[in-house]
């Protein structure tokens, strides 16, 4: 097989949570791009839609399912829809989650703190048993599980440290995952993305500019990244392309945690 053969997701499926939009959304083309069909997971079933529409003229299958993944039931659930379409998935990208609260830590509620745990690490946790023993089964399968630079360092001027302990949890996950299924034919890698302007940080720019300006000023590359530049390391950690590579994570962030 040629290099950019090992590449090719022809004949695969990949299950995308938050496949509709941000980071998401870009992941996924890039993977239909590769030649994977798509189950897209959101929770509003219009975004889904214009997403499936959009994917769709790129002539591979594209499935929808609605569910809410912030609770363990709801990420079952959305498992579940996937499994019932009866093709086997073979590329988890666990991709949903998020900071939402900018809260000081010392103030911070427990139940707040729970729910941000449920987002950002247990929804990954649930699709790693749901769809992760099918793969078991049948010895082949890549998970790619979305955390952030976030994971290592502390985000300077914001607040509200459930973010970066859950998903420093999730890259440990992904290490310890990675390695108990290393002989197991199922992969385990993570994406560690640095600062993009996906919806989310585009309304914390909004209300604080001067935390936009310090970003940019931190970052050595001197702008965010733009969502297309995470698709090339989503298709190689699904791919034969990273055949030896799992409990790894890939860094994409222009150089921000370099200094
Ligand atoms: N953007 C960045 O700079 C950055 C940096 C580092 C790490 N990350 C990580 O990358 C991932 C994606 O970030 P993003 O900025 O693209 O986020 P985003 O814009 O909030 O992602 C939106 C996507 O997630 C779906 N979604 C949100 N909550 C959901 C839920 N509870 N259940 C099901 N679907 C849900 C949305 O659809 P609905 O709204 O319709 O549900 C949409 O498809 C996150 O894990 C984030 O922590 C982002």
């Amino acid at each position: 097989m040629g290099v950019l053969d090992s590449f090719r997701l022809t004949g695969k499926t990949a299950f995308v949570t938050g496949g509709s939009r941000g980071l998401g959304r870009a992941m996924a083309q890039a993977l239909a791009e590769a030649g994977a069909d798509l189950v897209l997971v959101g929770r509003d079933a219009d975004s889904l839609a214009v997403a499936r529409a959009e994917l769709c003229e790129l002539g591979r299958q594209v499935h929808t399912v609605t569910a809410d993944v912030s609770t363990p039931a709801g990420a079952k659930s959305a498992c579940d829809s996937a499994l019932s379409l009866g093709v086997p998935i073979d590329v988890l990208v666990n991709n949903v989650g998020g900071r939402r609260l900018d809260v000081p830590t010392e103030d911070f509620p427990l139940d707040e703190w729970q729910r941000m745990y449920d987002l950002n690490l247990t929804a990954a946790l649930v699709c790693c048993q749901e769809l992760g023993k099918p793969m078991l089964a049948r010895g082949t399968g890549s998970v790619i599980n979305v955390t952030s630079i976030a994971g290592p360092i502390a985000i300077k001027g914001i607040r509200g440290r459930h973010y970066e302990s859950a998903k420093a949890a999730l890259a440990a996950l992904t290490r310890s995952l990675g390695a108990d299924w290393a002989t197991r034919g199922v992969r385990v890698n993570a994406i560690a993305p640095g600062v993009f302007e996906t919806d989310p940080n585009k309304k914390w720019f909004a209300t604080k500019p001067d935390f936009r300006d310090s970003f940019l000023e931190h970052i050595p590359m001197g702008r965010f990244g733009v969502p297309p530049e995470l698709g090339p390391a989503v298709v190689f950690l699904a791919s034969d392309a990273s055949s030896y590579m799992t409990a790894a994570t890939l860094v994409i962030d222009g150089g921000f945690t370099a200094w």
